[in-house]
């Protein structure tokens, strides 16, 4: 019999993941290994015991050899912070043991399972906050603004492209950032460039908002 295509490596020894892991990859048609059974596959999906000495380290190793799977961390206590990490080091799901299982197949079940997230800033830090929002420096795409604009939160590249210059340190009027340096302008919602001497537009990253945060997403 062949193997099947895909894969999802269990490291963690937690029952109650295991078990609900076991049964979204069975629904989901992804065989199961754990490490010592399969060392050196090349998994599709990754659950890992966030909470076990170097489980943040682990993940940064795992982002690094694996940039194509699916990386989810489960905690056993509501951690804010250790989330935070976690998401930052590069699990695209943090969930709560007894919610690992439902929430990795709600993924795996809508095909985002390879969808990639970064967490950019909390809901409760958008509240009553109008224009520019924020301006986050380390993220996978470099440095970021956050805005909130007509009622909407966007997140974009906050690099001149004419000469690298901070857009957020410019002029923001509605959804036009001015470049403080020579004047281009930009739309926040979308990157379109308005006016130049820049000659092209900036990256509006989608986003999600999910978990009481704003996050990144790409595949
Ligand atoms: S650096 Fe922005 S317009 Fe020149």
């Amino acid at each position: 019999m062949s193997a099947p295509d895909r894969e999802l490596l269990l490291i963690t020894a937690d029952p109650v993941v295991i078990r609900g892991a076991r049964r979204a990859a069975d629904a989901a048609g992804l065989s199961v290994a754990t490490t010592s059974d399969r060392p050196g596959s090349e998994p599709d999906v990754i659950v890992v015991d966030l909470e076990q000495p170097g489980g943040i380290d682990t993940v940064i190793t795992l982002r690094a050899t694996h940039p194509n799977a699916m990386l989810v961390g489960h905690v056993s206590m509501p951690d804010s912070e250790r989330w935070l990490e976690a998401e930052r080091a590069g699990c695209d799901l943090v969930a709560n043991r007894g919610a690992v299982g439902r929430q990795l197949a709600d993924r795996l079940q809508s095909g985002t399972a390879q969808r990639r997230r970064f967490p950019i800033i909390d809901d409760a830090d958008l509240a009553g906050r109008l224009g520019l929002v924020a301006r986050v420096d380390d993220t996978p795409f470099g440095r970021v603004a956050v805005y909130h604009v007509e009622g909407r939160v966007s997140v974009i590249e906050d690099v001149c492209p004419h000469a690298g210059e901070q857009l957020s340190a410019g002029v923001l009027d509605g959804c036009v950032i001015t470049c403080p340096r020579h004047g281009s302008q930009f739309d926040v919602q979308t990157g379109e460039r308005l006016r130049g001497p820049a000659d092209v537009g900036i990256t509006a990253h989608q986003i999600v908002r999910d978990g009481g945060r704003v996050h990144i997403v790409w595949t």
